[in-house]
């Protein structure tokens, strides 16, 4: 991937897939990746921390793994919900296209891969896993959280998967000043050099601060590190 990044919309190179057998859920399956993509040859330690992190998901309405890549985050959401419809968005495309063969591949008609501009703007989310983009820029960055947090549904909560050297416990405080009294983030899991943030969205615009938790996701307890 020399002279590009992984979050080129259409990155350079014949497409050449890979096969890798992984673990998602708890089940070994086979998936398909491509150079060109954010990790191509196994889940990313990162993403790992995420899922061990993650309570399990929502049974219903809409999820959102914001930066899906081939698809670790949205396949595990699709898996463990599959009544839900899970929105599996990226810039790339070619993630996009790995992200769609796999959630075929393995019978999950409950997810679809998306740019940010196809998503409805009506949509909430009922959670949001990420492992964002982080190498974008911290002001890219900003805006893409700007953009996607305040559509979680009231008591909702994202996972946001950061390494601590790549700027963690900056961004935390970042979230805590821009969603002050809109949100409640804390760190509900820190391995392996990870920290996972929760953003629990308390309300919606313009509506009152709600007072208590409807929604009781708690994070899978993990080993501090
Ligand atoms: C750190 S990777 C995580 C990929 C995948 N979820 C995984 O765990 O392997 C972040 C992803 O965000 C995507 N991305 C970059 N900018 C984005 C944007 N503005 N909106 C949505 N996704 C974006 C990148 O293309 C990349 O696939």
């Amino acid at each position: 991937m020399s002279g590009e990044h992984y979050f080129s919309a259409h990155p350079a190179g014949v497409f050449a897939p890979r096969h890798l057998s992984v673990m998602l859920t708890g089940r070994p399956v086979q998936v398909t990746t491509a150079g060109g993509v954010f990790s191509p040859d196994r889940i990313d330690a990162g993403t790992s921390v995420l899922l061990a992190a993650v309570p399990a998901p929502p049974p219903g309405g809409h999820l959102l793994d914001l930066g899906c890549g081939w698809g670790p985050v949205a396949l595990s959401l699709g898996l463990g919900s599959p009544h839900a419809n899970v929105w599996a968005v990226d810039v790339n495309e070619r993630a996009l296209e790995l992200a769609r063969v796999n959630a075929a591949a393995l019978g999950l008609d409950n997810v679809t891969a998306a740019t940010p501009d196809a998503v409805p703007e009506d949509i909430r989310f009922r959670t949001i896993w990420s492992n964002p983009p982080i190498r974008i820029g911290k002001s890219e960055l900003h805006h893409l959280l700007r953009r996607w947090l305040p559509r979680l549904d009231r008591d909702s909560d994202a996972w946001l998967v950061v390494q601590r050297n790549l700027g963690a416990d900056s961004l935390q405080r970042w979230l805590e000043s821009e969603f002050s009294g809109r949100a409640r983030v804390t760190r509900a899991a820190t391995a392996k050099g990870y920290r996972v943030l929760r953003v629990r969205w308390r309300e919606e615009d313009g509506d009152v601060p709600a007072s208590a938790s409807a929604n009781d996701g708690q994070p899978r307890s993990m080993t501090p590190e």
